[in-house]
Order: C-alpha cells, then sequence, then structure tokens
C-alpha cells in the first residue's frame, strides 16, 4: 500500500493519500484548497490516478480541496449522507464500504462534532476527522455539534476497535502524527470520564474562541458543486422529466455511472446499463463498450449517477470522444425519484 500523511501548517490540518499500487487508483482524505498543487505534484510522481476526494465532515477551519481537485482530476468527490454542502458527486452512510482499486475502507457514522462527521477504517488504522483527536476530541460547540453524540461515537464505536488500530486525525496541534486506540483510551484526558454526563460537562466548560477562517471556510465548503451551466447552455443536460419521456424508446441507452453498492441501495432506472464512472474512459474508447453502443449500435446516451456529477463529467467527456448525442440527467437518481420517475 501507498500512503502518506500530508500536512497542512496554516490550519493544522492532516490529508491522507492512499492507494493500493504505484500506477494504480487514489484517494485523498479531507484535502486543502492551498495545498493541491502540492497533491497534483505528488500524485503525479508517485503514478497515480486520483479517483476520489473524500472530507471526513464539513470543516470550518479551512477550504477544502473537493471541488478544485474535481475540477482538476475529475476524480468523485464523496462526503456523508448528513453533510449540508450543495452537491458532492457520492455520498455515504454508516455501514456502507469506500473502495478504489485495491482498498476497501468501512465507512463509521461518527457524528458529535458535527453532525456530519464520519471515521473511515482502513484494516489496523482508522482515520478519524475531528472526532477523535490525539490526546484530544474535536470541539461540538458548533455546526449541529453534539457531545453527548460524540461521546457515543468515541465510547460506541473508536474504542471498541482493537487497540492495536492507529489513529490518523484530521488536526494535531502539537506535532504528534499517529497514535492508536489504546494509547488513547490510556492517556487522552477527554476520555477519562466515568459517563456521558460528565463528558457533556467537560465539553460545555471548554469555551473556545471560533475558528479564525470560519467565517470564509463554511460558506466556502457549502458550495462545492460542480457548475453546470454551461453543459445545460450546450444542450446536454436533460430534466428528470425529459428523461422519463424517453423512456423505451429504441435509440437510447441510459447508462447507470454508480457504483455497484449505490444502485443496490438506492435503485436504477429500468433498462438501464451499467457502466461505473472508474471506467469511463477505457468505455468511450473505440472499442470499448459505450463508444460501441453509441457509434456502432446508432443509439444516444444518457448517463444519470446519483446527483448530476459524475454524469456532467461524463457527457463532457463522451463529447470529446465524438459521441455527439450524449446528455444527462440533471441532478440525478435523486431528482429523478423526487420526479416521480421509475426506480427498480
Ligand atoms: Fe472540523
Amino acid at each position: 500500500m501507498l500512503f502518506r500523511q500530508l500536512y497542512d501548517s496554516t490550519s493544522s490540518t492532516y490529508s491522507y493519500l492512499i492507494a493500493s499500487r504505484r500506477g494504480g487508483e487514489a484517494l485523498i482524505i479531507d484535502p486543502v484548497l492551498e495545498r493541491v498543487g502540492h497533491y497534483l505534484r505528488l500524485i503525479a510522481e508517485l503514478d497515480l490516478r486520483l479517483v476520489k476526494a473524500v472530507d471526513t465532515h464539513l470543516h470550518a477551519d479551512h477550504i477544502t480541496a473537493l471541488g478544485a481537485l474535481r475540477d482538476r482530476t475529475h476524480c468523485v468527490t464523496v462526503m456523508g449522507e448528513q453533510s449540508k454542502v450543495d452537491v458532492v458527486s457520492m455520498r455515504l452512510a454508516d455501514g456502507d464500504r469506500l473502495r478504489i482499486e485495491g482498498i476497501s475502507l468501512d465507512v463509521l457514522y461518527t457524528p458529535g462534532h458535527t453532525d456530519d462527521s464520519y471515521s473511515f477504517l482502513l484494516d489496523d488504522r482508522v482515520f478519524t476527522g475531528d472526532t477523535l483527536l490525539i490526546r484530544g476530541t474535536g470541539r461540538t460547540d458548533f455546526q449541529n455539534g453534539d457531545a453527548r453524540a460524540q461521546y457515543e461515537s468515541l465510547f460506541g464505536r473508536l474504542l471498541k476497535l482493537p487497540d492495536e488500530t492507529m489513529v490518523y486525525p484530521a488536526h494535531d496541534y502539537k506535532g504528534d502524527t499517529v497514535s492508536t486506540i489504546g494509547e488513547e483510551r490510556r492517556w487522552n484526558p477527554r476520555l477519562q470520564v466515568k459517563s456521558a454526563e460528565d463528558y457533556v460537562t467537560l465539553m460545555e466548560n471548554l469555551h473556545l474562541p471560533n475558528p479564525k477562517m470560519m467565517d470564509v471556510a463554511v460558506p466556502a465548503n457549502l458550495q462545492q458543486g460542480l457548475p453546470q451551466a454551461e453543459i445545460a447552455r450546450r444542450g446536454w443536460a436533460l430534466s428528470p422529466a425529459e428523461g422519463i419521456d424517453l423512456l423505451g424508446h429504441r435509440d437510447i441507452a441510459f447508462v447507470d455511472l454508480r457504483e455497484k453498492n449505490e444502485r443496490e441501495k438506492h435503485g436504477s432506472i429500468p433498462g438501464a446499463l451499467h457502466a461505473p464512472y472508474g471506467d469511463l474512459i477505457e468505455n468511450l474508447r473505440p472499442g470499448g463498450v459505450l463508444h460501441e453502443l453509441a457509434a456502432a449500435g446508432d443509439r444516444s446516451l444518457v448517463f444519470y449517477c446519483a446527483f448530476g456529477e459524475r454524469s456532467a463529467m461524463a457527457v463532457q467527456a463522451a463529447q470529446d470522444a465524438g459521441l455527439a448525442g450524449t446528455r444527462h440527467v440533471a441532478g440525478g437518481i435523486a431528482a429523478w425519484k423526487a420526479a416521480k420517475g421509475p426506480v427498480v
């Protein structure tokens, strides 16, 4: 495995670049906007292809690089289903798996610092966001924070992991880089409480100042969606109602770009072909399944995904590959369902 812990000194944020091998797919957790150039250089040097950019929660102390990395690499942006961000490409919930080639992380919903806080478990290590820090825990006094929920996330979830599990947090302000669950249980002063009530009292009495960047970072982090006006202006976007009207047409092929677990969980448009976004470039090449369907089969492709971001990027790629009739369903399966489109 390739594993890099990256640091932004302005916000004391740790970001994590993970891949199973050189030349393979990579994901990054909690990337910082100002560091995008550095990430892209490292990704190129390690011969990686960034396919997912993930935030553990909506950050208040730095601007996320999710949107910028998506714009530069066409990767999929990922956050939890509770996040109030306008659009991300993929949303996760507790019990889901976050996958790239050769790597699979367990998705743990660990609210408390915010109501959209997640942790990600990768075998011997856990990425705890701001839920569990080294000798600390994330504050719970804004962004729908909840000390009682955090107590449950800590004692009910994270501290139940094996003692030797390595803890990789989203921040450290003292220069520590990694800890373990056993070490934190023993030495983390916030975890020496007797009950949830004690923890709530402890957190209520912290009286911390707001993060310096909060008034800038939170609004910026809420607006990470891909601008789609140009796609619509070119006539490449279908409203869900327009898409529903095309159902059953012989010369139209609906193409689902989501992953298998997303389809199983949220349903698919009847008769749609499954061609995950990760294989898109391969599938659009001459000889690829989508190229042959469109070029040789004389069918127009209609892409869709969860919320319309992967499909918007795919429309551009298909148009670039010469498949001029390609369009996408704006807003994805979420908008389709809201418009009462049929789902199987
Ligand atoms: Fe945070």
